[in-house]
């Protein structure tokens, strides 16, 4: 287990970060990559643990895939061309990889075996297993709903399937089933969630639309998918690390280079600019997901009040809205989340226990949190852990920039997950003062 010193910035945070690539879409890059015919090119691709998880289970599947910094070159074999794997595939951390696999794998010629990591052998499988069963696909989960579990290979059916919970794993997970169907399938989501395999499905040359509820997904089976050249965006999930970072540290002032702004991930703008953070967004031109420079300074924040509906656009950024609110003067409410809860961490409990040892007035409520802001805090006890979830090892460094003492983090390791280079941008921001 990694143990880092973190300091405060006094000076605070200053320049220009060009953000690693986007988490979800260097997934699906390798995922539809691998299943269609001919090569994919894939650029700023993220190599962050999980994406190479998802690499190395298609290696497993018969898929050669090369990985040289951020540069991966993939070469499919087509919707049909897949291998039964000669061992159990391990998903690591990743939800991502394991969710969308299922429904991939629902429709292949052989059964396989997934496992995964202590944390993702806990993670709630039967929200896939369960709607994948209208397409006649089966999963045979362990006790309790989880990993390890076995995906049997059968033939699809096509189905009209309402999803019980807003969560784009399980929706891309149906969409991949859909495509093996024999016949022309429909989707239908609770709440509109980030929607990059729709996008990136239809660069490939799959015929599938979204209706203008932006909640039901057409699907049309067995598609022609032709290799492409994929330039993966700037994380906006990373991103958000230092939009808070800036807008909570004093004197600061950052640019966040070419992140991706597709409109079903922005969240946390919307509550940024609601805090009353100080911000500016030039759009940039782009032929795929949209794109922007994000400029951030230090600010006054007010409170926020965050609903149900709210979440699905800023699901892996309330950690950050969380701390955005114990710097903000005044009362936050944070309701409809109770999807942390069965997160890496049950991050409803591992942000308030975090919060909480800064010093913060944090009540935990079955859904979210109700928080008493103030801009000075009064630490606890300086060495906190990430409870080996990325997102809050990330959360208690951007934390401690305003501390006024030195702060330990165990577990720092867990962040190569999804951002390997957090310690070295967090150094180039700070101006080599941590
Ligand atoms: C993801 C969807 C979200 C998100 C996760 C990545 C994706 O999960 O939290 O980090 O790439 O589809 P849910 O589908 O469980 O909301």
């Amino acid at each position: 287990m990694t143990q880092v010193k973190l300091s405060s910035a006094p000076l605070g945070l200053h320049g220009h970060l060009q953000i690693p690539g986007d988490k979800s879409i260097s997934h699906r890059a390798i995922m539809l990559g691998a299943l269609s015919h001919g090569i994919t090119t894939i650029d700023h691709f993220l190599t962050g643990q999980d994406c190479r998880t998802t690499a190395e289970a298609f290696r497993q599947l018969g898929v050669s895939i090369t990985i040289d910094d951020d540069h991966a070159v993939v070469h499919g074999v087509g919707l049909d061309g897949l291998h039964a794997p000669s061992a159990t595939l391990n998903m690591g951390n990743s939800g991502t990889t394991t969710r969308l696999m299922m429904g991939i794998l629902a429709g292949q010629p052989f059964d396989t075996r997934l496992s995964g990591d202590d944390s993702l052998n806990k993670r709630p499988m039967k929200r896939v297993s369960e709607p994948l069963t209208h397409f006649g696909g089966e999963v045979i989960t362990s006790e309790g709903g989880t990993l390890p579990a076995t995906v049997k290979g059968h033939h699809l059916h096509a189905a009209d399937v309402q999803l019980a919970v807003a969560s784009a794993q399980v929706k891309s997970a149906m969409i991949f089933a859909a495509l093996q169907a024999d016949g022309v399938s429909t989707i239908r989501e609770k709440l509109p969630t980030r929607n990059h395999t729709e996008l990136m499905l239809r660069q490939f040359g799959a015929d599938i639309t979204t209706a203008d509820d932006q909640l039901t997904i057409t699907v049309h089976p067995h598609p022609n998918l032709e290799g492409q050249h994929v330039l993966v965006p700037g994380d906006i999930s990373s991103a958000a690390f230092w939009m808070v970072a800036a807008a909570i540290t004093p004197n600061s002032a950052v640019t966040l280079d070419k992140v991706n702004l597709n409109p079903t991930r922005t969240g946390i703008i919307d509550v940024l600019k609601k805090m009353g953070a100080q911000m500016d967004i030039k759009q940039l031109a782009s032929d795929g997901e949209p794109l922007g420079d994000i400029h951030i300074a230090s600010s006054q924040l007010r409170p926020i009040t965050v609903t149900e509906d709210d979440v699905p656009a800023m699901v892996d950024e309330l950690p950050l809205v969380a701390l955005l609110a114990a710097k903000a003067s005044g009362t936050s409410k944070i309701t409809g989340a109770q999807e942390l809860r069965v997160k890496e961490t049950d991050r409803i409990h591992t942000v308030a226990t975090t919060l909480q040892q800064f010093g913060v007035e944090v009540k935990e409520l079955p859904d979210g949190w109700l928080i008493k802001g103030r801009p000075d805090w009064q630490i606890q006890d300086p060495v906190f852990t990430s409870y080996g979830d990325h997102r809050l090892g990330m959360l208690v460094a951007i934390a401690s920039l305003t501390s006024s003492v030195p702060l330990t983090l165990q577990g720092a390791d867990a962040i190569s997950v999804s951002y390997p280079g957090f310690f070295d941008d967090l150094k180039h921001l700070t101006g080599g003062g941590h």
